[in-house]
């Protein structure tokens, strides 16, 4: 097959992200089609969120609910301006943290120009600038907000690689651009500034304490679970791999995979990976999804997981590991999600 700039030789749609792929890239975003593409944090999945129709494709291709809103991706805070009244908070941690791993959740703009359905009608809306230069240069060149949710079928692990998003997604989506791994591997923080107290939706690449030195104190959303209508992301199980997770692990079955932490490794276990020799957390971050998903195979009964400690980027770990631990709801164990 000739290499027309979308689909490479390999049938993946992968594309290794040089400006000129970029541009191709760019161009078919605002004619309408999926452009998967990489973040600092994870792969998103990328449509001209100003384009209902192609918003809808992001959803469909996700298998998502209508009713979880997906962030909007844009080059700087200037071009946020028109799509959010942005308070002094808001201006605060803006300058401080972009581009950068921080999602701000704030009100829609009388004029704003974002697709409804990007929002799922709700009247805030989610920016955040991305820090990867890929990411920058294709908001850029297509000169349009990018609705961009993680390249995952809906409630599975997150893509840190070009690959991951093809191996989740399949031909859903015509362009992957190719930016290698990601440098943080794990979603944005995301703060809800649309009431009096800041509220901290989920915890993510941007460190809290750093944001509560800027703004005061953020609070938590009460509820078991923070599966809360002010972020439906939230839902109990997520980032599951297909086998059962046991958290907490000191030791290893046979027939388990181990997802291990640090140093001293208990031996036994059918495969082992270490999510940081060193014990450092921001490198377990790097590295999660990515070794979820190595494990996630049928040749084992289940993924042991060394626990992760609970300070600094360690709290988003647990987050992430808690919720691919949790139970997860009849229809998803039923519908056997593709591999
Ligand atoms: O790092 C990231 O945030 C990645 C990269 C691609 O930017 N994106 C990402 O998107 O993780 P997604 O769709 O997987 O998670 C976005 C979360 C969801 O939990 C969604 O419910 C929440 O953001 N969200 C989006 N808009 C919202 C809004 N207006 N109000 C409350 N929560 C919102
Ligand atoms: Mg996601």
């Amino acid at each position: 097959m000739a290499d027309d700039g979308r689909k490479r030789t390999d049938g993946t749609g992968v594309v290794v992200a040089t400006p000129e792929s970029i541009a191709r890239a760019a161009r078919r975003l605002r004619e309408g089609e999926l452009v998967a593409f990489p973040t600092e944090t994870v792969y998103g999945l990328g449509a001209d969120a100003t384009d209902e129709d192609a918003v809808a494709a992001v959803y469909a291709a996700k298998g998502r609910p209508a009713s979880n809103p997906l962030i909007i991706h844009v080059a700087d805070l200037d071009a946020t301006r028109e799509l959010a009244p942005f308070d002094e908070r808001a201006e605060a941690l803006a300058t401080a943290f972009w581009p950068g791993p921080l999602t701000l959740i704030l009100p829609r703009a009388a004029r704003c120009a974002i697709a409804g359905r990007a929002c799922a009608g709700r009247d805030t809306v989610a920016v955040r600038v991305p820090d990867n230069h890929v990411a920058l240069a294709l908001i850029r060149v297509a000169g349009r907000p990018v609705a961009g949710p993680s390249a995952n079928l809906s409630g599975r692990p997150s893509p840190t690689t070009a690959r991951h998003v093809y191996e989740s997604l399949g031909d859903a989506v015509p362009t992957i651009l190719d930016g290698g791994s990601c440098a943080v591997g794990i979603e944005s923080t995301i703060l809800d500034l649309t009431g009096d107290e800041p509220l901290l939706l989920r915890p993510g690449g941007a460190s809290v304490e750093a944001v509560e030195e800027l703004i005061g104190p953020v609070g938590r959303p009460q509820g078991a679970g923070e599966a809360t209508p002010t972020s439906p992301g939230r839902a109990e199980s997520h980032y599951a791999p297909n086998l059962p997770v046991r958290l907490g692990a000191t030791h290893a079955d046979p027939d388990e995979a181990l997802l291990a932490f640090g140093p001293v490794v208990p031996g036994g276990a059918a495969k082992t990976l270490n999510l940081s020799t060193a014990g450092d957390v921001v490198e377990a971050a790097v590295n999660l999804f990515d070794m979820l998903l190595r494990l996630d195979t049928p040749e084992f009964r289940r993924i042991a997981v060394m626990p992760v400690p609970e300070t600094g980027m360690g709290r988003a770990v647990n987050d992430r590991l808690r919720r691919a631990a949790a139970p997860r709801p009849a229809s998803r164990l039923a519908a056997a999600p593709c591999r």
